[in-house]
């Protein structure tokens, strides 16, 4: 075993941030990652918002264990495992869809792809094979796979790759801090798409019920998804949430659009589902849909080679039971107004934080130049990602992400705690982040002041 301390830039593998050295990591338990030279971080993201039940959970590194031992692999043409039916009733029970059946795979981008091709099946199904269009929003992230970044909205990360995507009509999200709802209802935007394209040729609308990184657990008003909903029903397109991001109690209900109560016609999710310990994901859509698709077209024309894989079952099936066992959706509710209440005493009087927004354990930070004017700093100034930095120097992971305003500028710090988190942790967070938040725009405004921003 190698003692190095870091990740080398010159290494034998290759990341994301290719000029950016990583802490090596030793382990990780409950709320804490520790790395190699003993420094302890406290989990204030779940990188991503990946963790649900915290880290280093026996009971389900134990479930896993069993199954790899007693199977790990069956190619899901030929075999199943119980493990994996039993998943899939257990979710059955806390999905807001009715007689719900579940498709499984590897990641966040993977249940987009598989939810965009299950849309277009089900229309087919239906007797519309012109059905193909998904519309989607503006500022929205559905990940990293051309289908799904063909859907998604990020400027910065959609760019260079714009000749291999595919042309799906993008409508304007609701953000309430910087448009003004009132007058204006963009549900209808949906509709007014629908009819220019002609609901012949659309499939699907796909969206985050709140939004996650694009712009950091925006929530559109209380008549949006019930609108949205209705929209969908008249026009004969499918609704597709995307919950990878937002899923499993991250907002204090067992998914997003519960506070809405309204009910998609396609679900995905991933991230929380299997806590972080095993890639995995789902695709949820109602029985009759299903079987419109056997009866019409035989077989549901996608499948790969690690579906429904029997150790990512055991591992989601072990989160969902303790989720369920620690009241961990209930926790989420009640910290959500104790973190919105820390976060207030330490941001709400700072001149360049503009917005504090969030639910459950789902809160965002925006940072503006000017609270009047809301404009953001320049994003050569790299704002959320040197608060990110600065964070995880004094033992705080958080998220970061930038381009809100306008696709390019506008910075963002995301919290997304495990669900196990407790008070005195949450105000652990909240101090070690003011910290970071006040040393870095302090630095910032000093440069923006020498002009030294471009
Ligand atoms: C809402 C949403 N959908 C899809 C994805 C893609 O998931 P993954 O990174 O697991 O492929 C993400 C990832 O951040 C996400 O936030």
């Amino acid at each position: 075993m190698s003692d190095k301390l870091y990740s080398h830039p010159d290494g034998s593998v290759f990341y994301r941030k290719l000029k950016h050295k990583r802490p090596m990591i030793s382990h990780a338990h409950g709320v804490y990652i520790y790395d190699k030279s003993g420094k302890r971080y406290l989990d204030g993201s779940g990188g991503p918002l990946a963790i649900s039940v915290g880290h280093g959970r026996a009971e389900v590194v134990e479930a896993m264990a069993r199954q790899a031992q007693a199977a790990a692999f069956v190619h899901p043409v030929t075999f199943t495992a119980a493990v994996v039916e039993e998943y899939a009733a257990a979710l059955a029970e806390v999905v807001p869809v009715p007689r719900a059946r579940s498709f499984f795979l590897s990641s966040g981008s993977e249940v987009v792809e598989g939810a965009l091709k299950l849309a277009r099946q089900v229309q087919m199904a239906r007797g519309e094979a012109g059905r193909y269009m998904v519309i989607c929003r503006s500022l929205s992230y559905h990940g990293t796979t051309l289908g799904a970044m063909s859907v998604s909205g990020r400027t910065s990360l959609r760019t260079p790759y714009m000749g291999m995507l595919q042309n799906m009509p993008h409508i304007r999200h609701p953000y309430p801090y910087r448009f003004d709802p009132r007058g204006e209802n963009l549900a209808d935007r949906l509709e007014e798409t629908i009819l220019a394209y002609g609901p012949e040729n659309v499939a699907g609308f796909i969206a985050e019920p709140i939004s996650g990184s694009s712009l950091g657990a925006a929530a559109p008003p209380p008549d949006y998804w019930p609108r949205i909903r209705e929209i969908c029903d008249q026009y004969g397109v499918l609704l597709i949430i995307d919950e990878v991001l937002t899923g499993m109690g991250r907002t204090g209900r067992w998914w997003g659009i519960d506070h809405w109560q309204v009910q998609p016609d396609i679900l995905v999710s991933s991230k929380g589902i299997a806590g972080g310990y095993v890639p995995f994901g789902a695709i949820v859509t109602a029985h009759e849909k299903v079987q419109d698709i056997a009866d019409a077209l035989g077989d549901f024309n996608h499948g790969g080679t690690f579906s429904h894989h029997a150790v990512g079952a055991a591992a989601a099936l072990a989160v969902l039971r303790i989720i369920q066992q620690e009241g961990l959706v209930e926790n989420a509710a009640r910290l959500g107004p104790v973190l919105k209440q820390e976060l207030r005493q330490a941001f709400a009087d700072h001149p360049y934080v503009g917005d504090i927004r969030g639910r459950g354990l789902f809160w965002a930070l925006e940072f503006v130049q000017d609270r009047e004017t809301k404009e953001p700093f320049p994003a050569s100034l790299g704002l959320a990602w040197r608060i990110r930095q600065r964070a995880l120097e004094k033992g705080l992971i958080v998220y970061w992400s930038q381009g809100c305003a306008d696709g390019q500028n506008g910075d963002l710090i995301l919290l997304g705690p495990p669900l196990i988190i407790t008070e005195e942790q949450l105000a652990e967070l909240v101090a070690l982040l003011r910290e970071a938040v006040v040393e870095v725009l302090a630095e910032v405004e000093g440069e923006v002041r020498l002009g030294q921003a471009v």
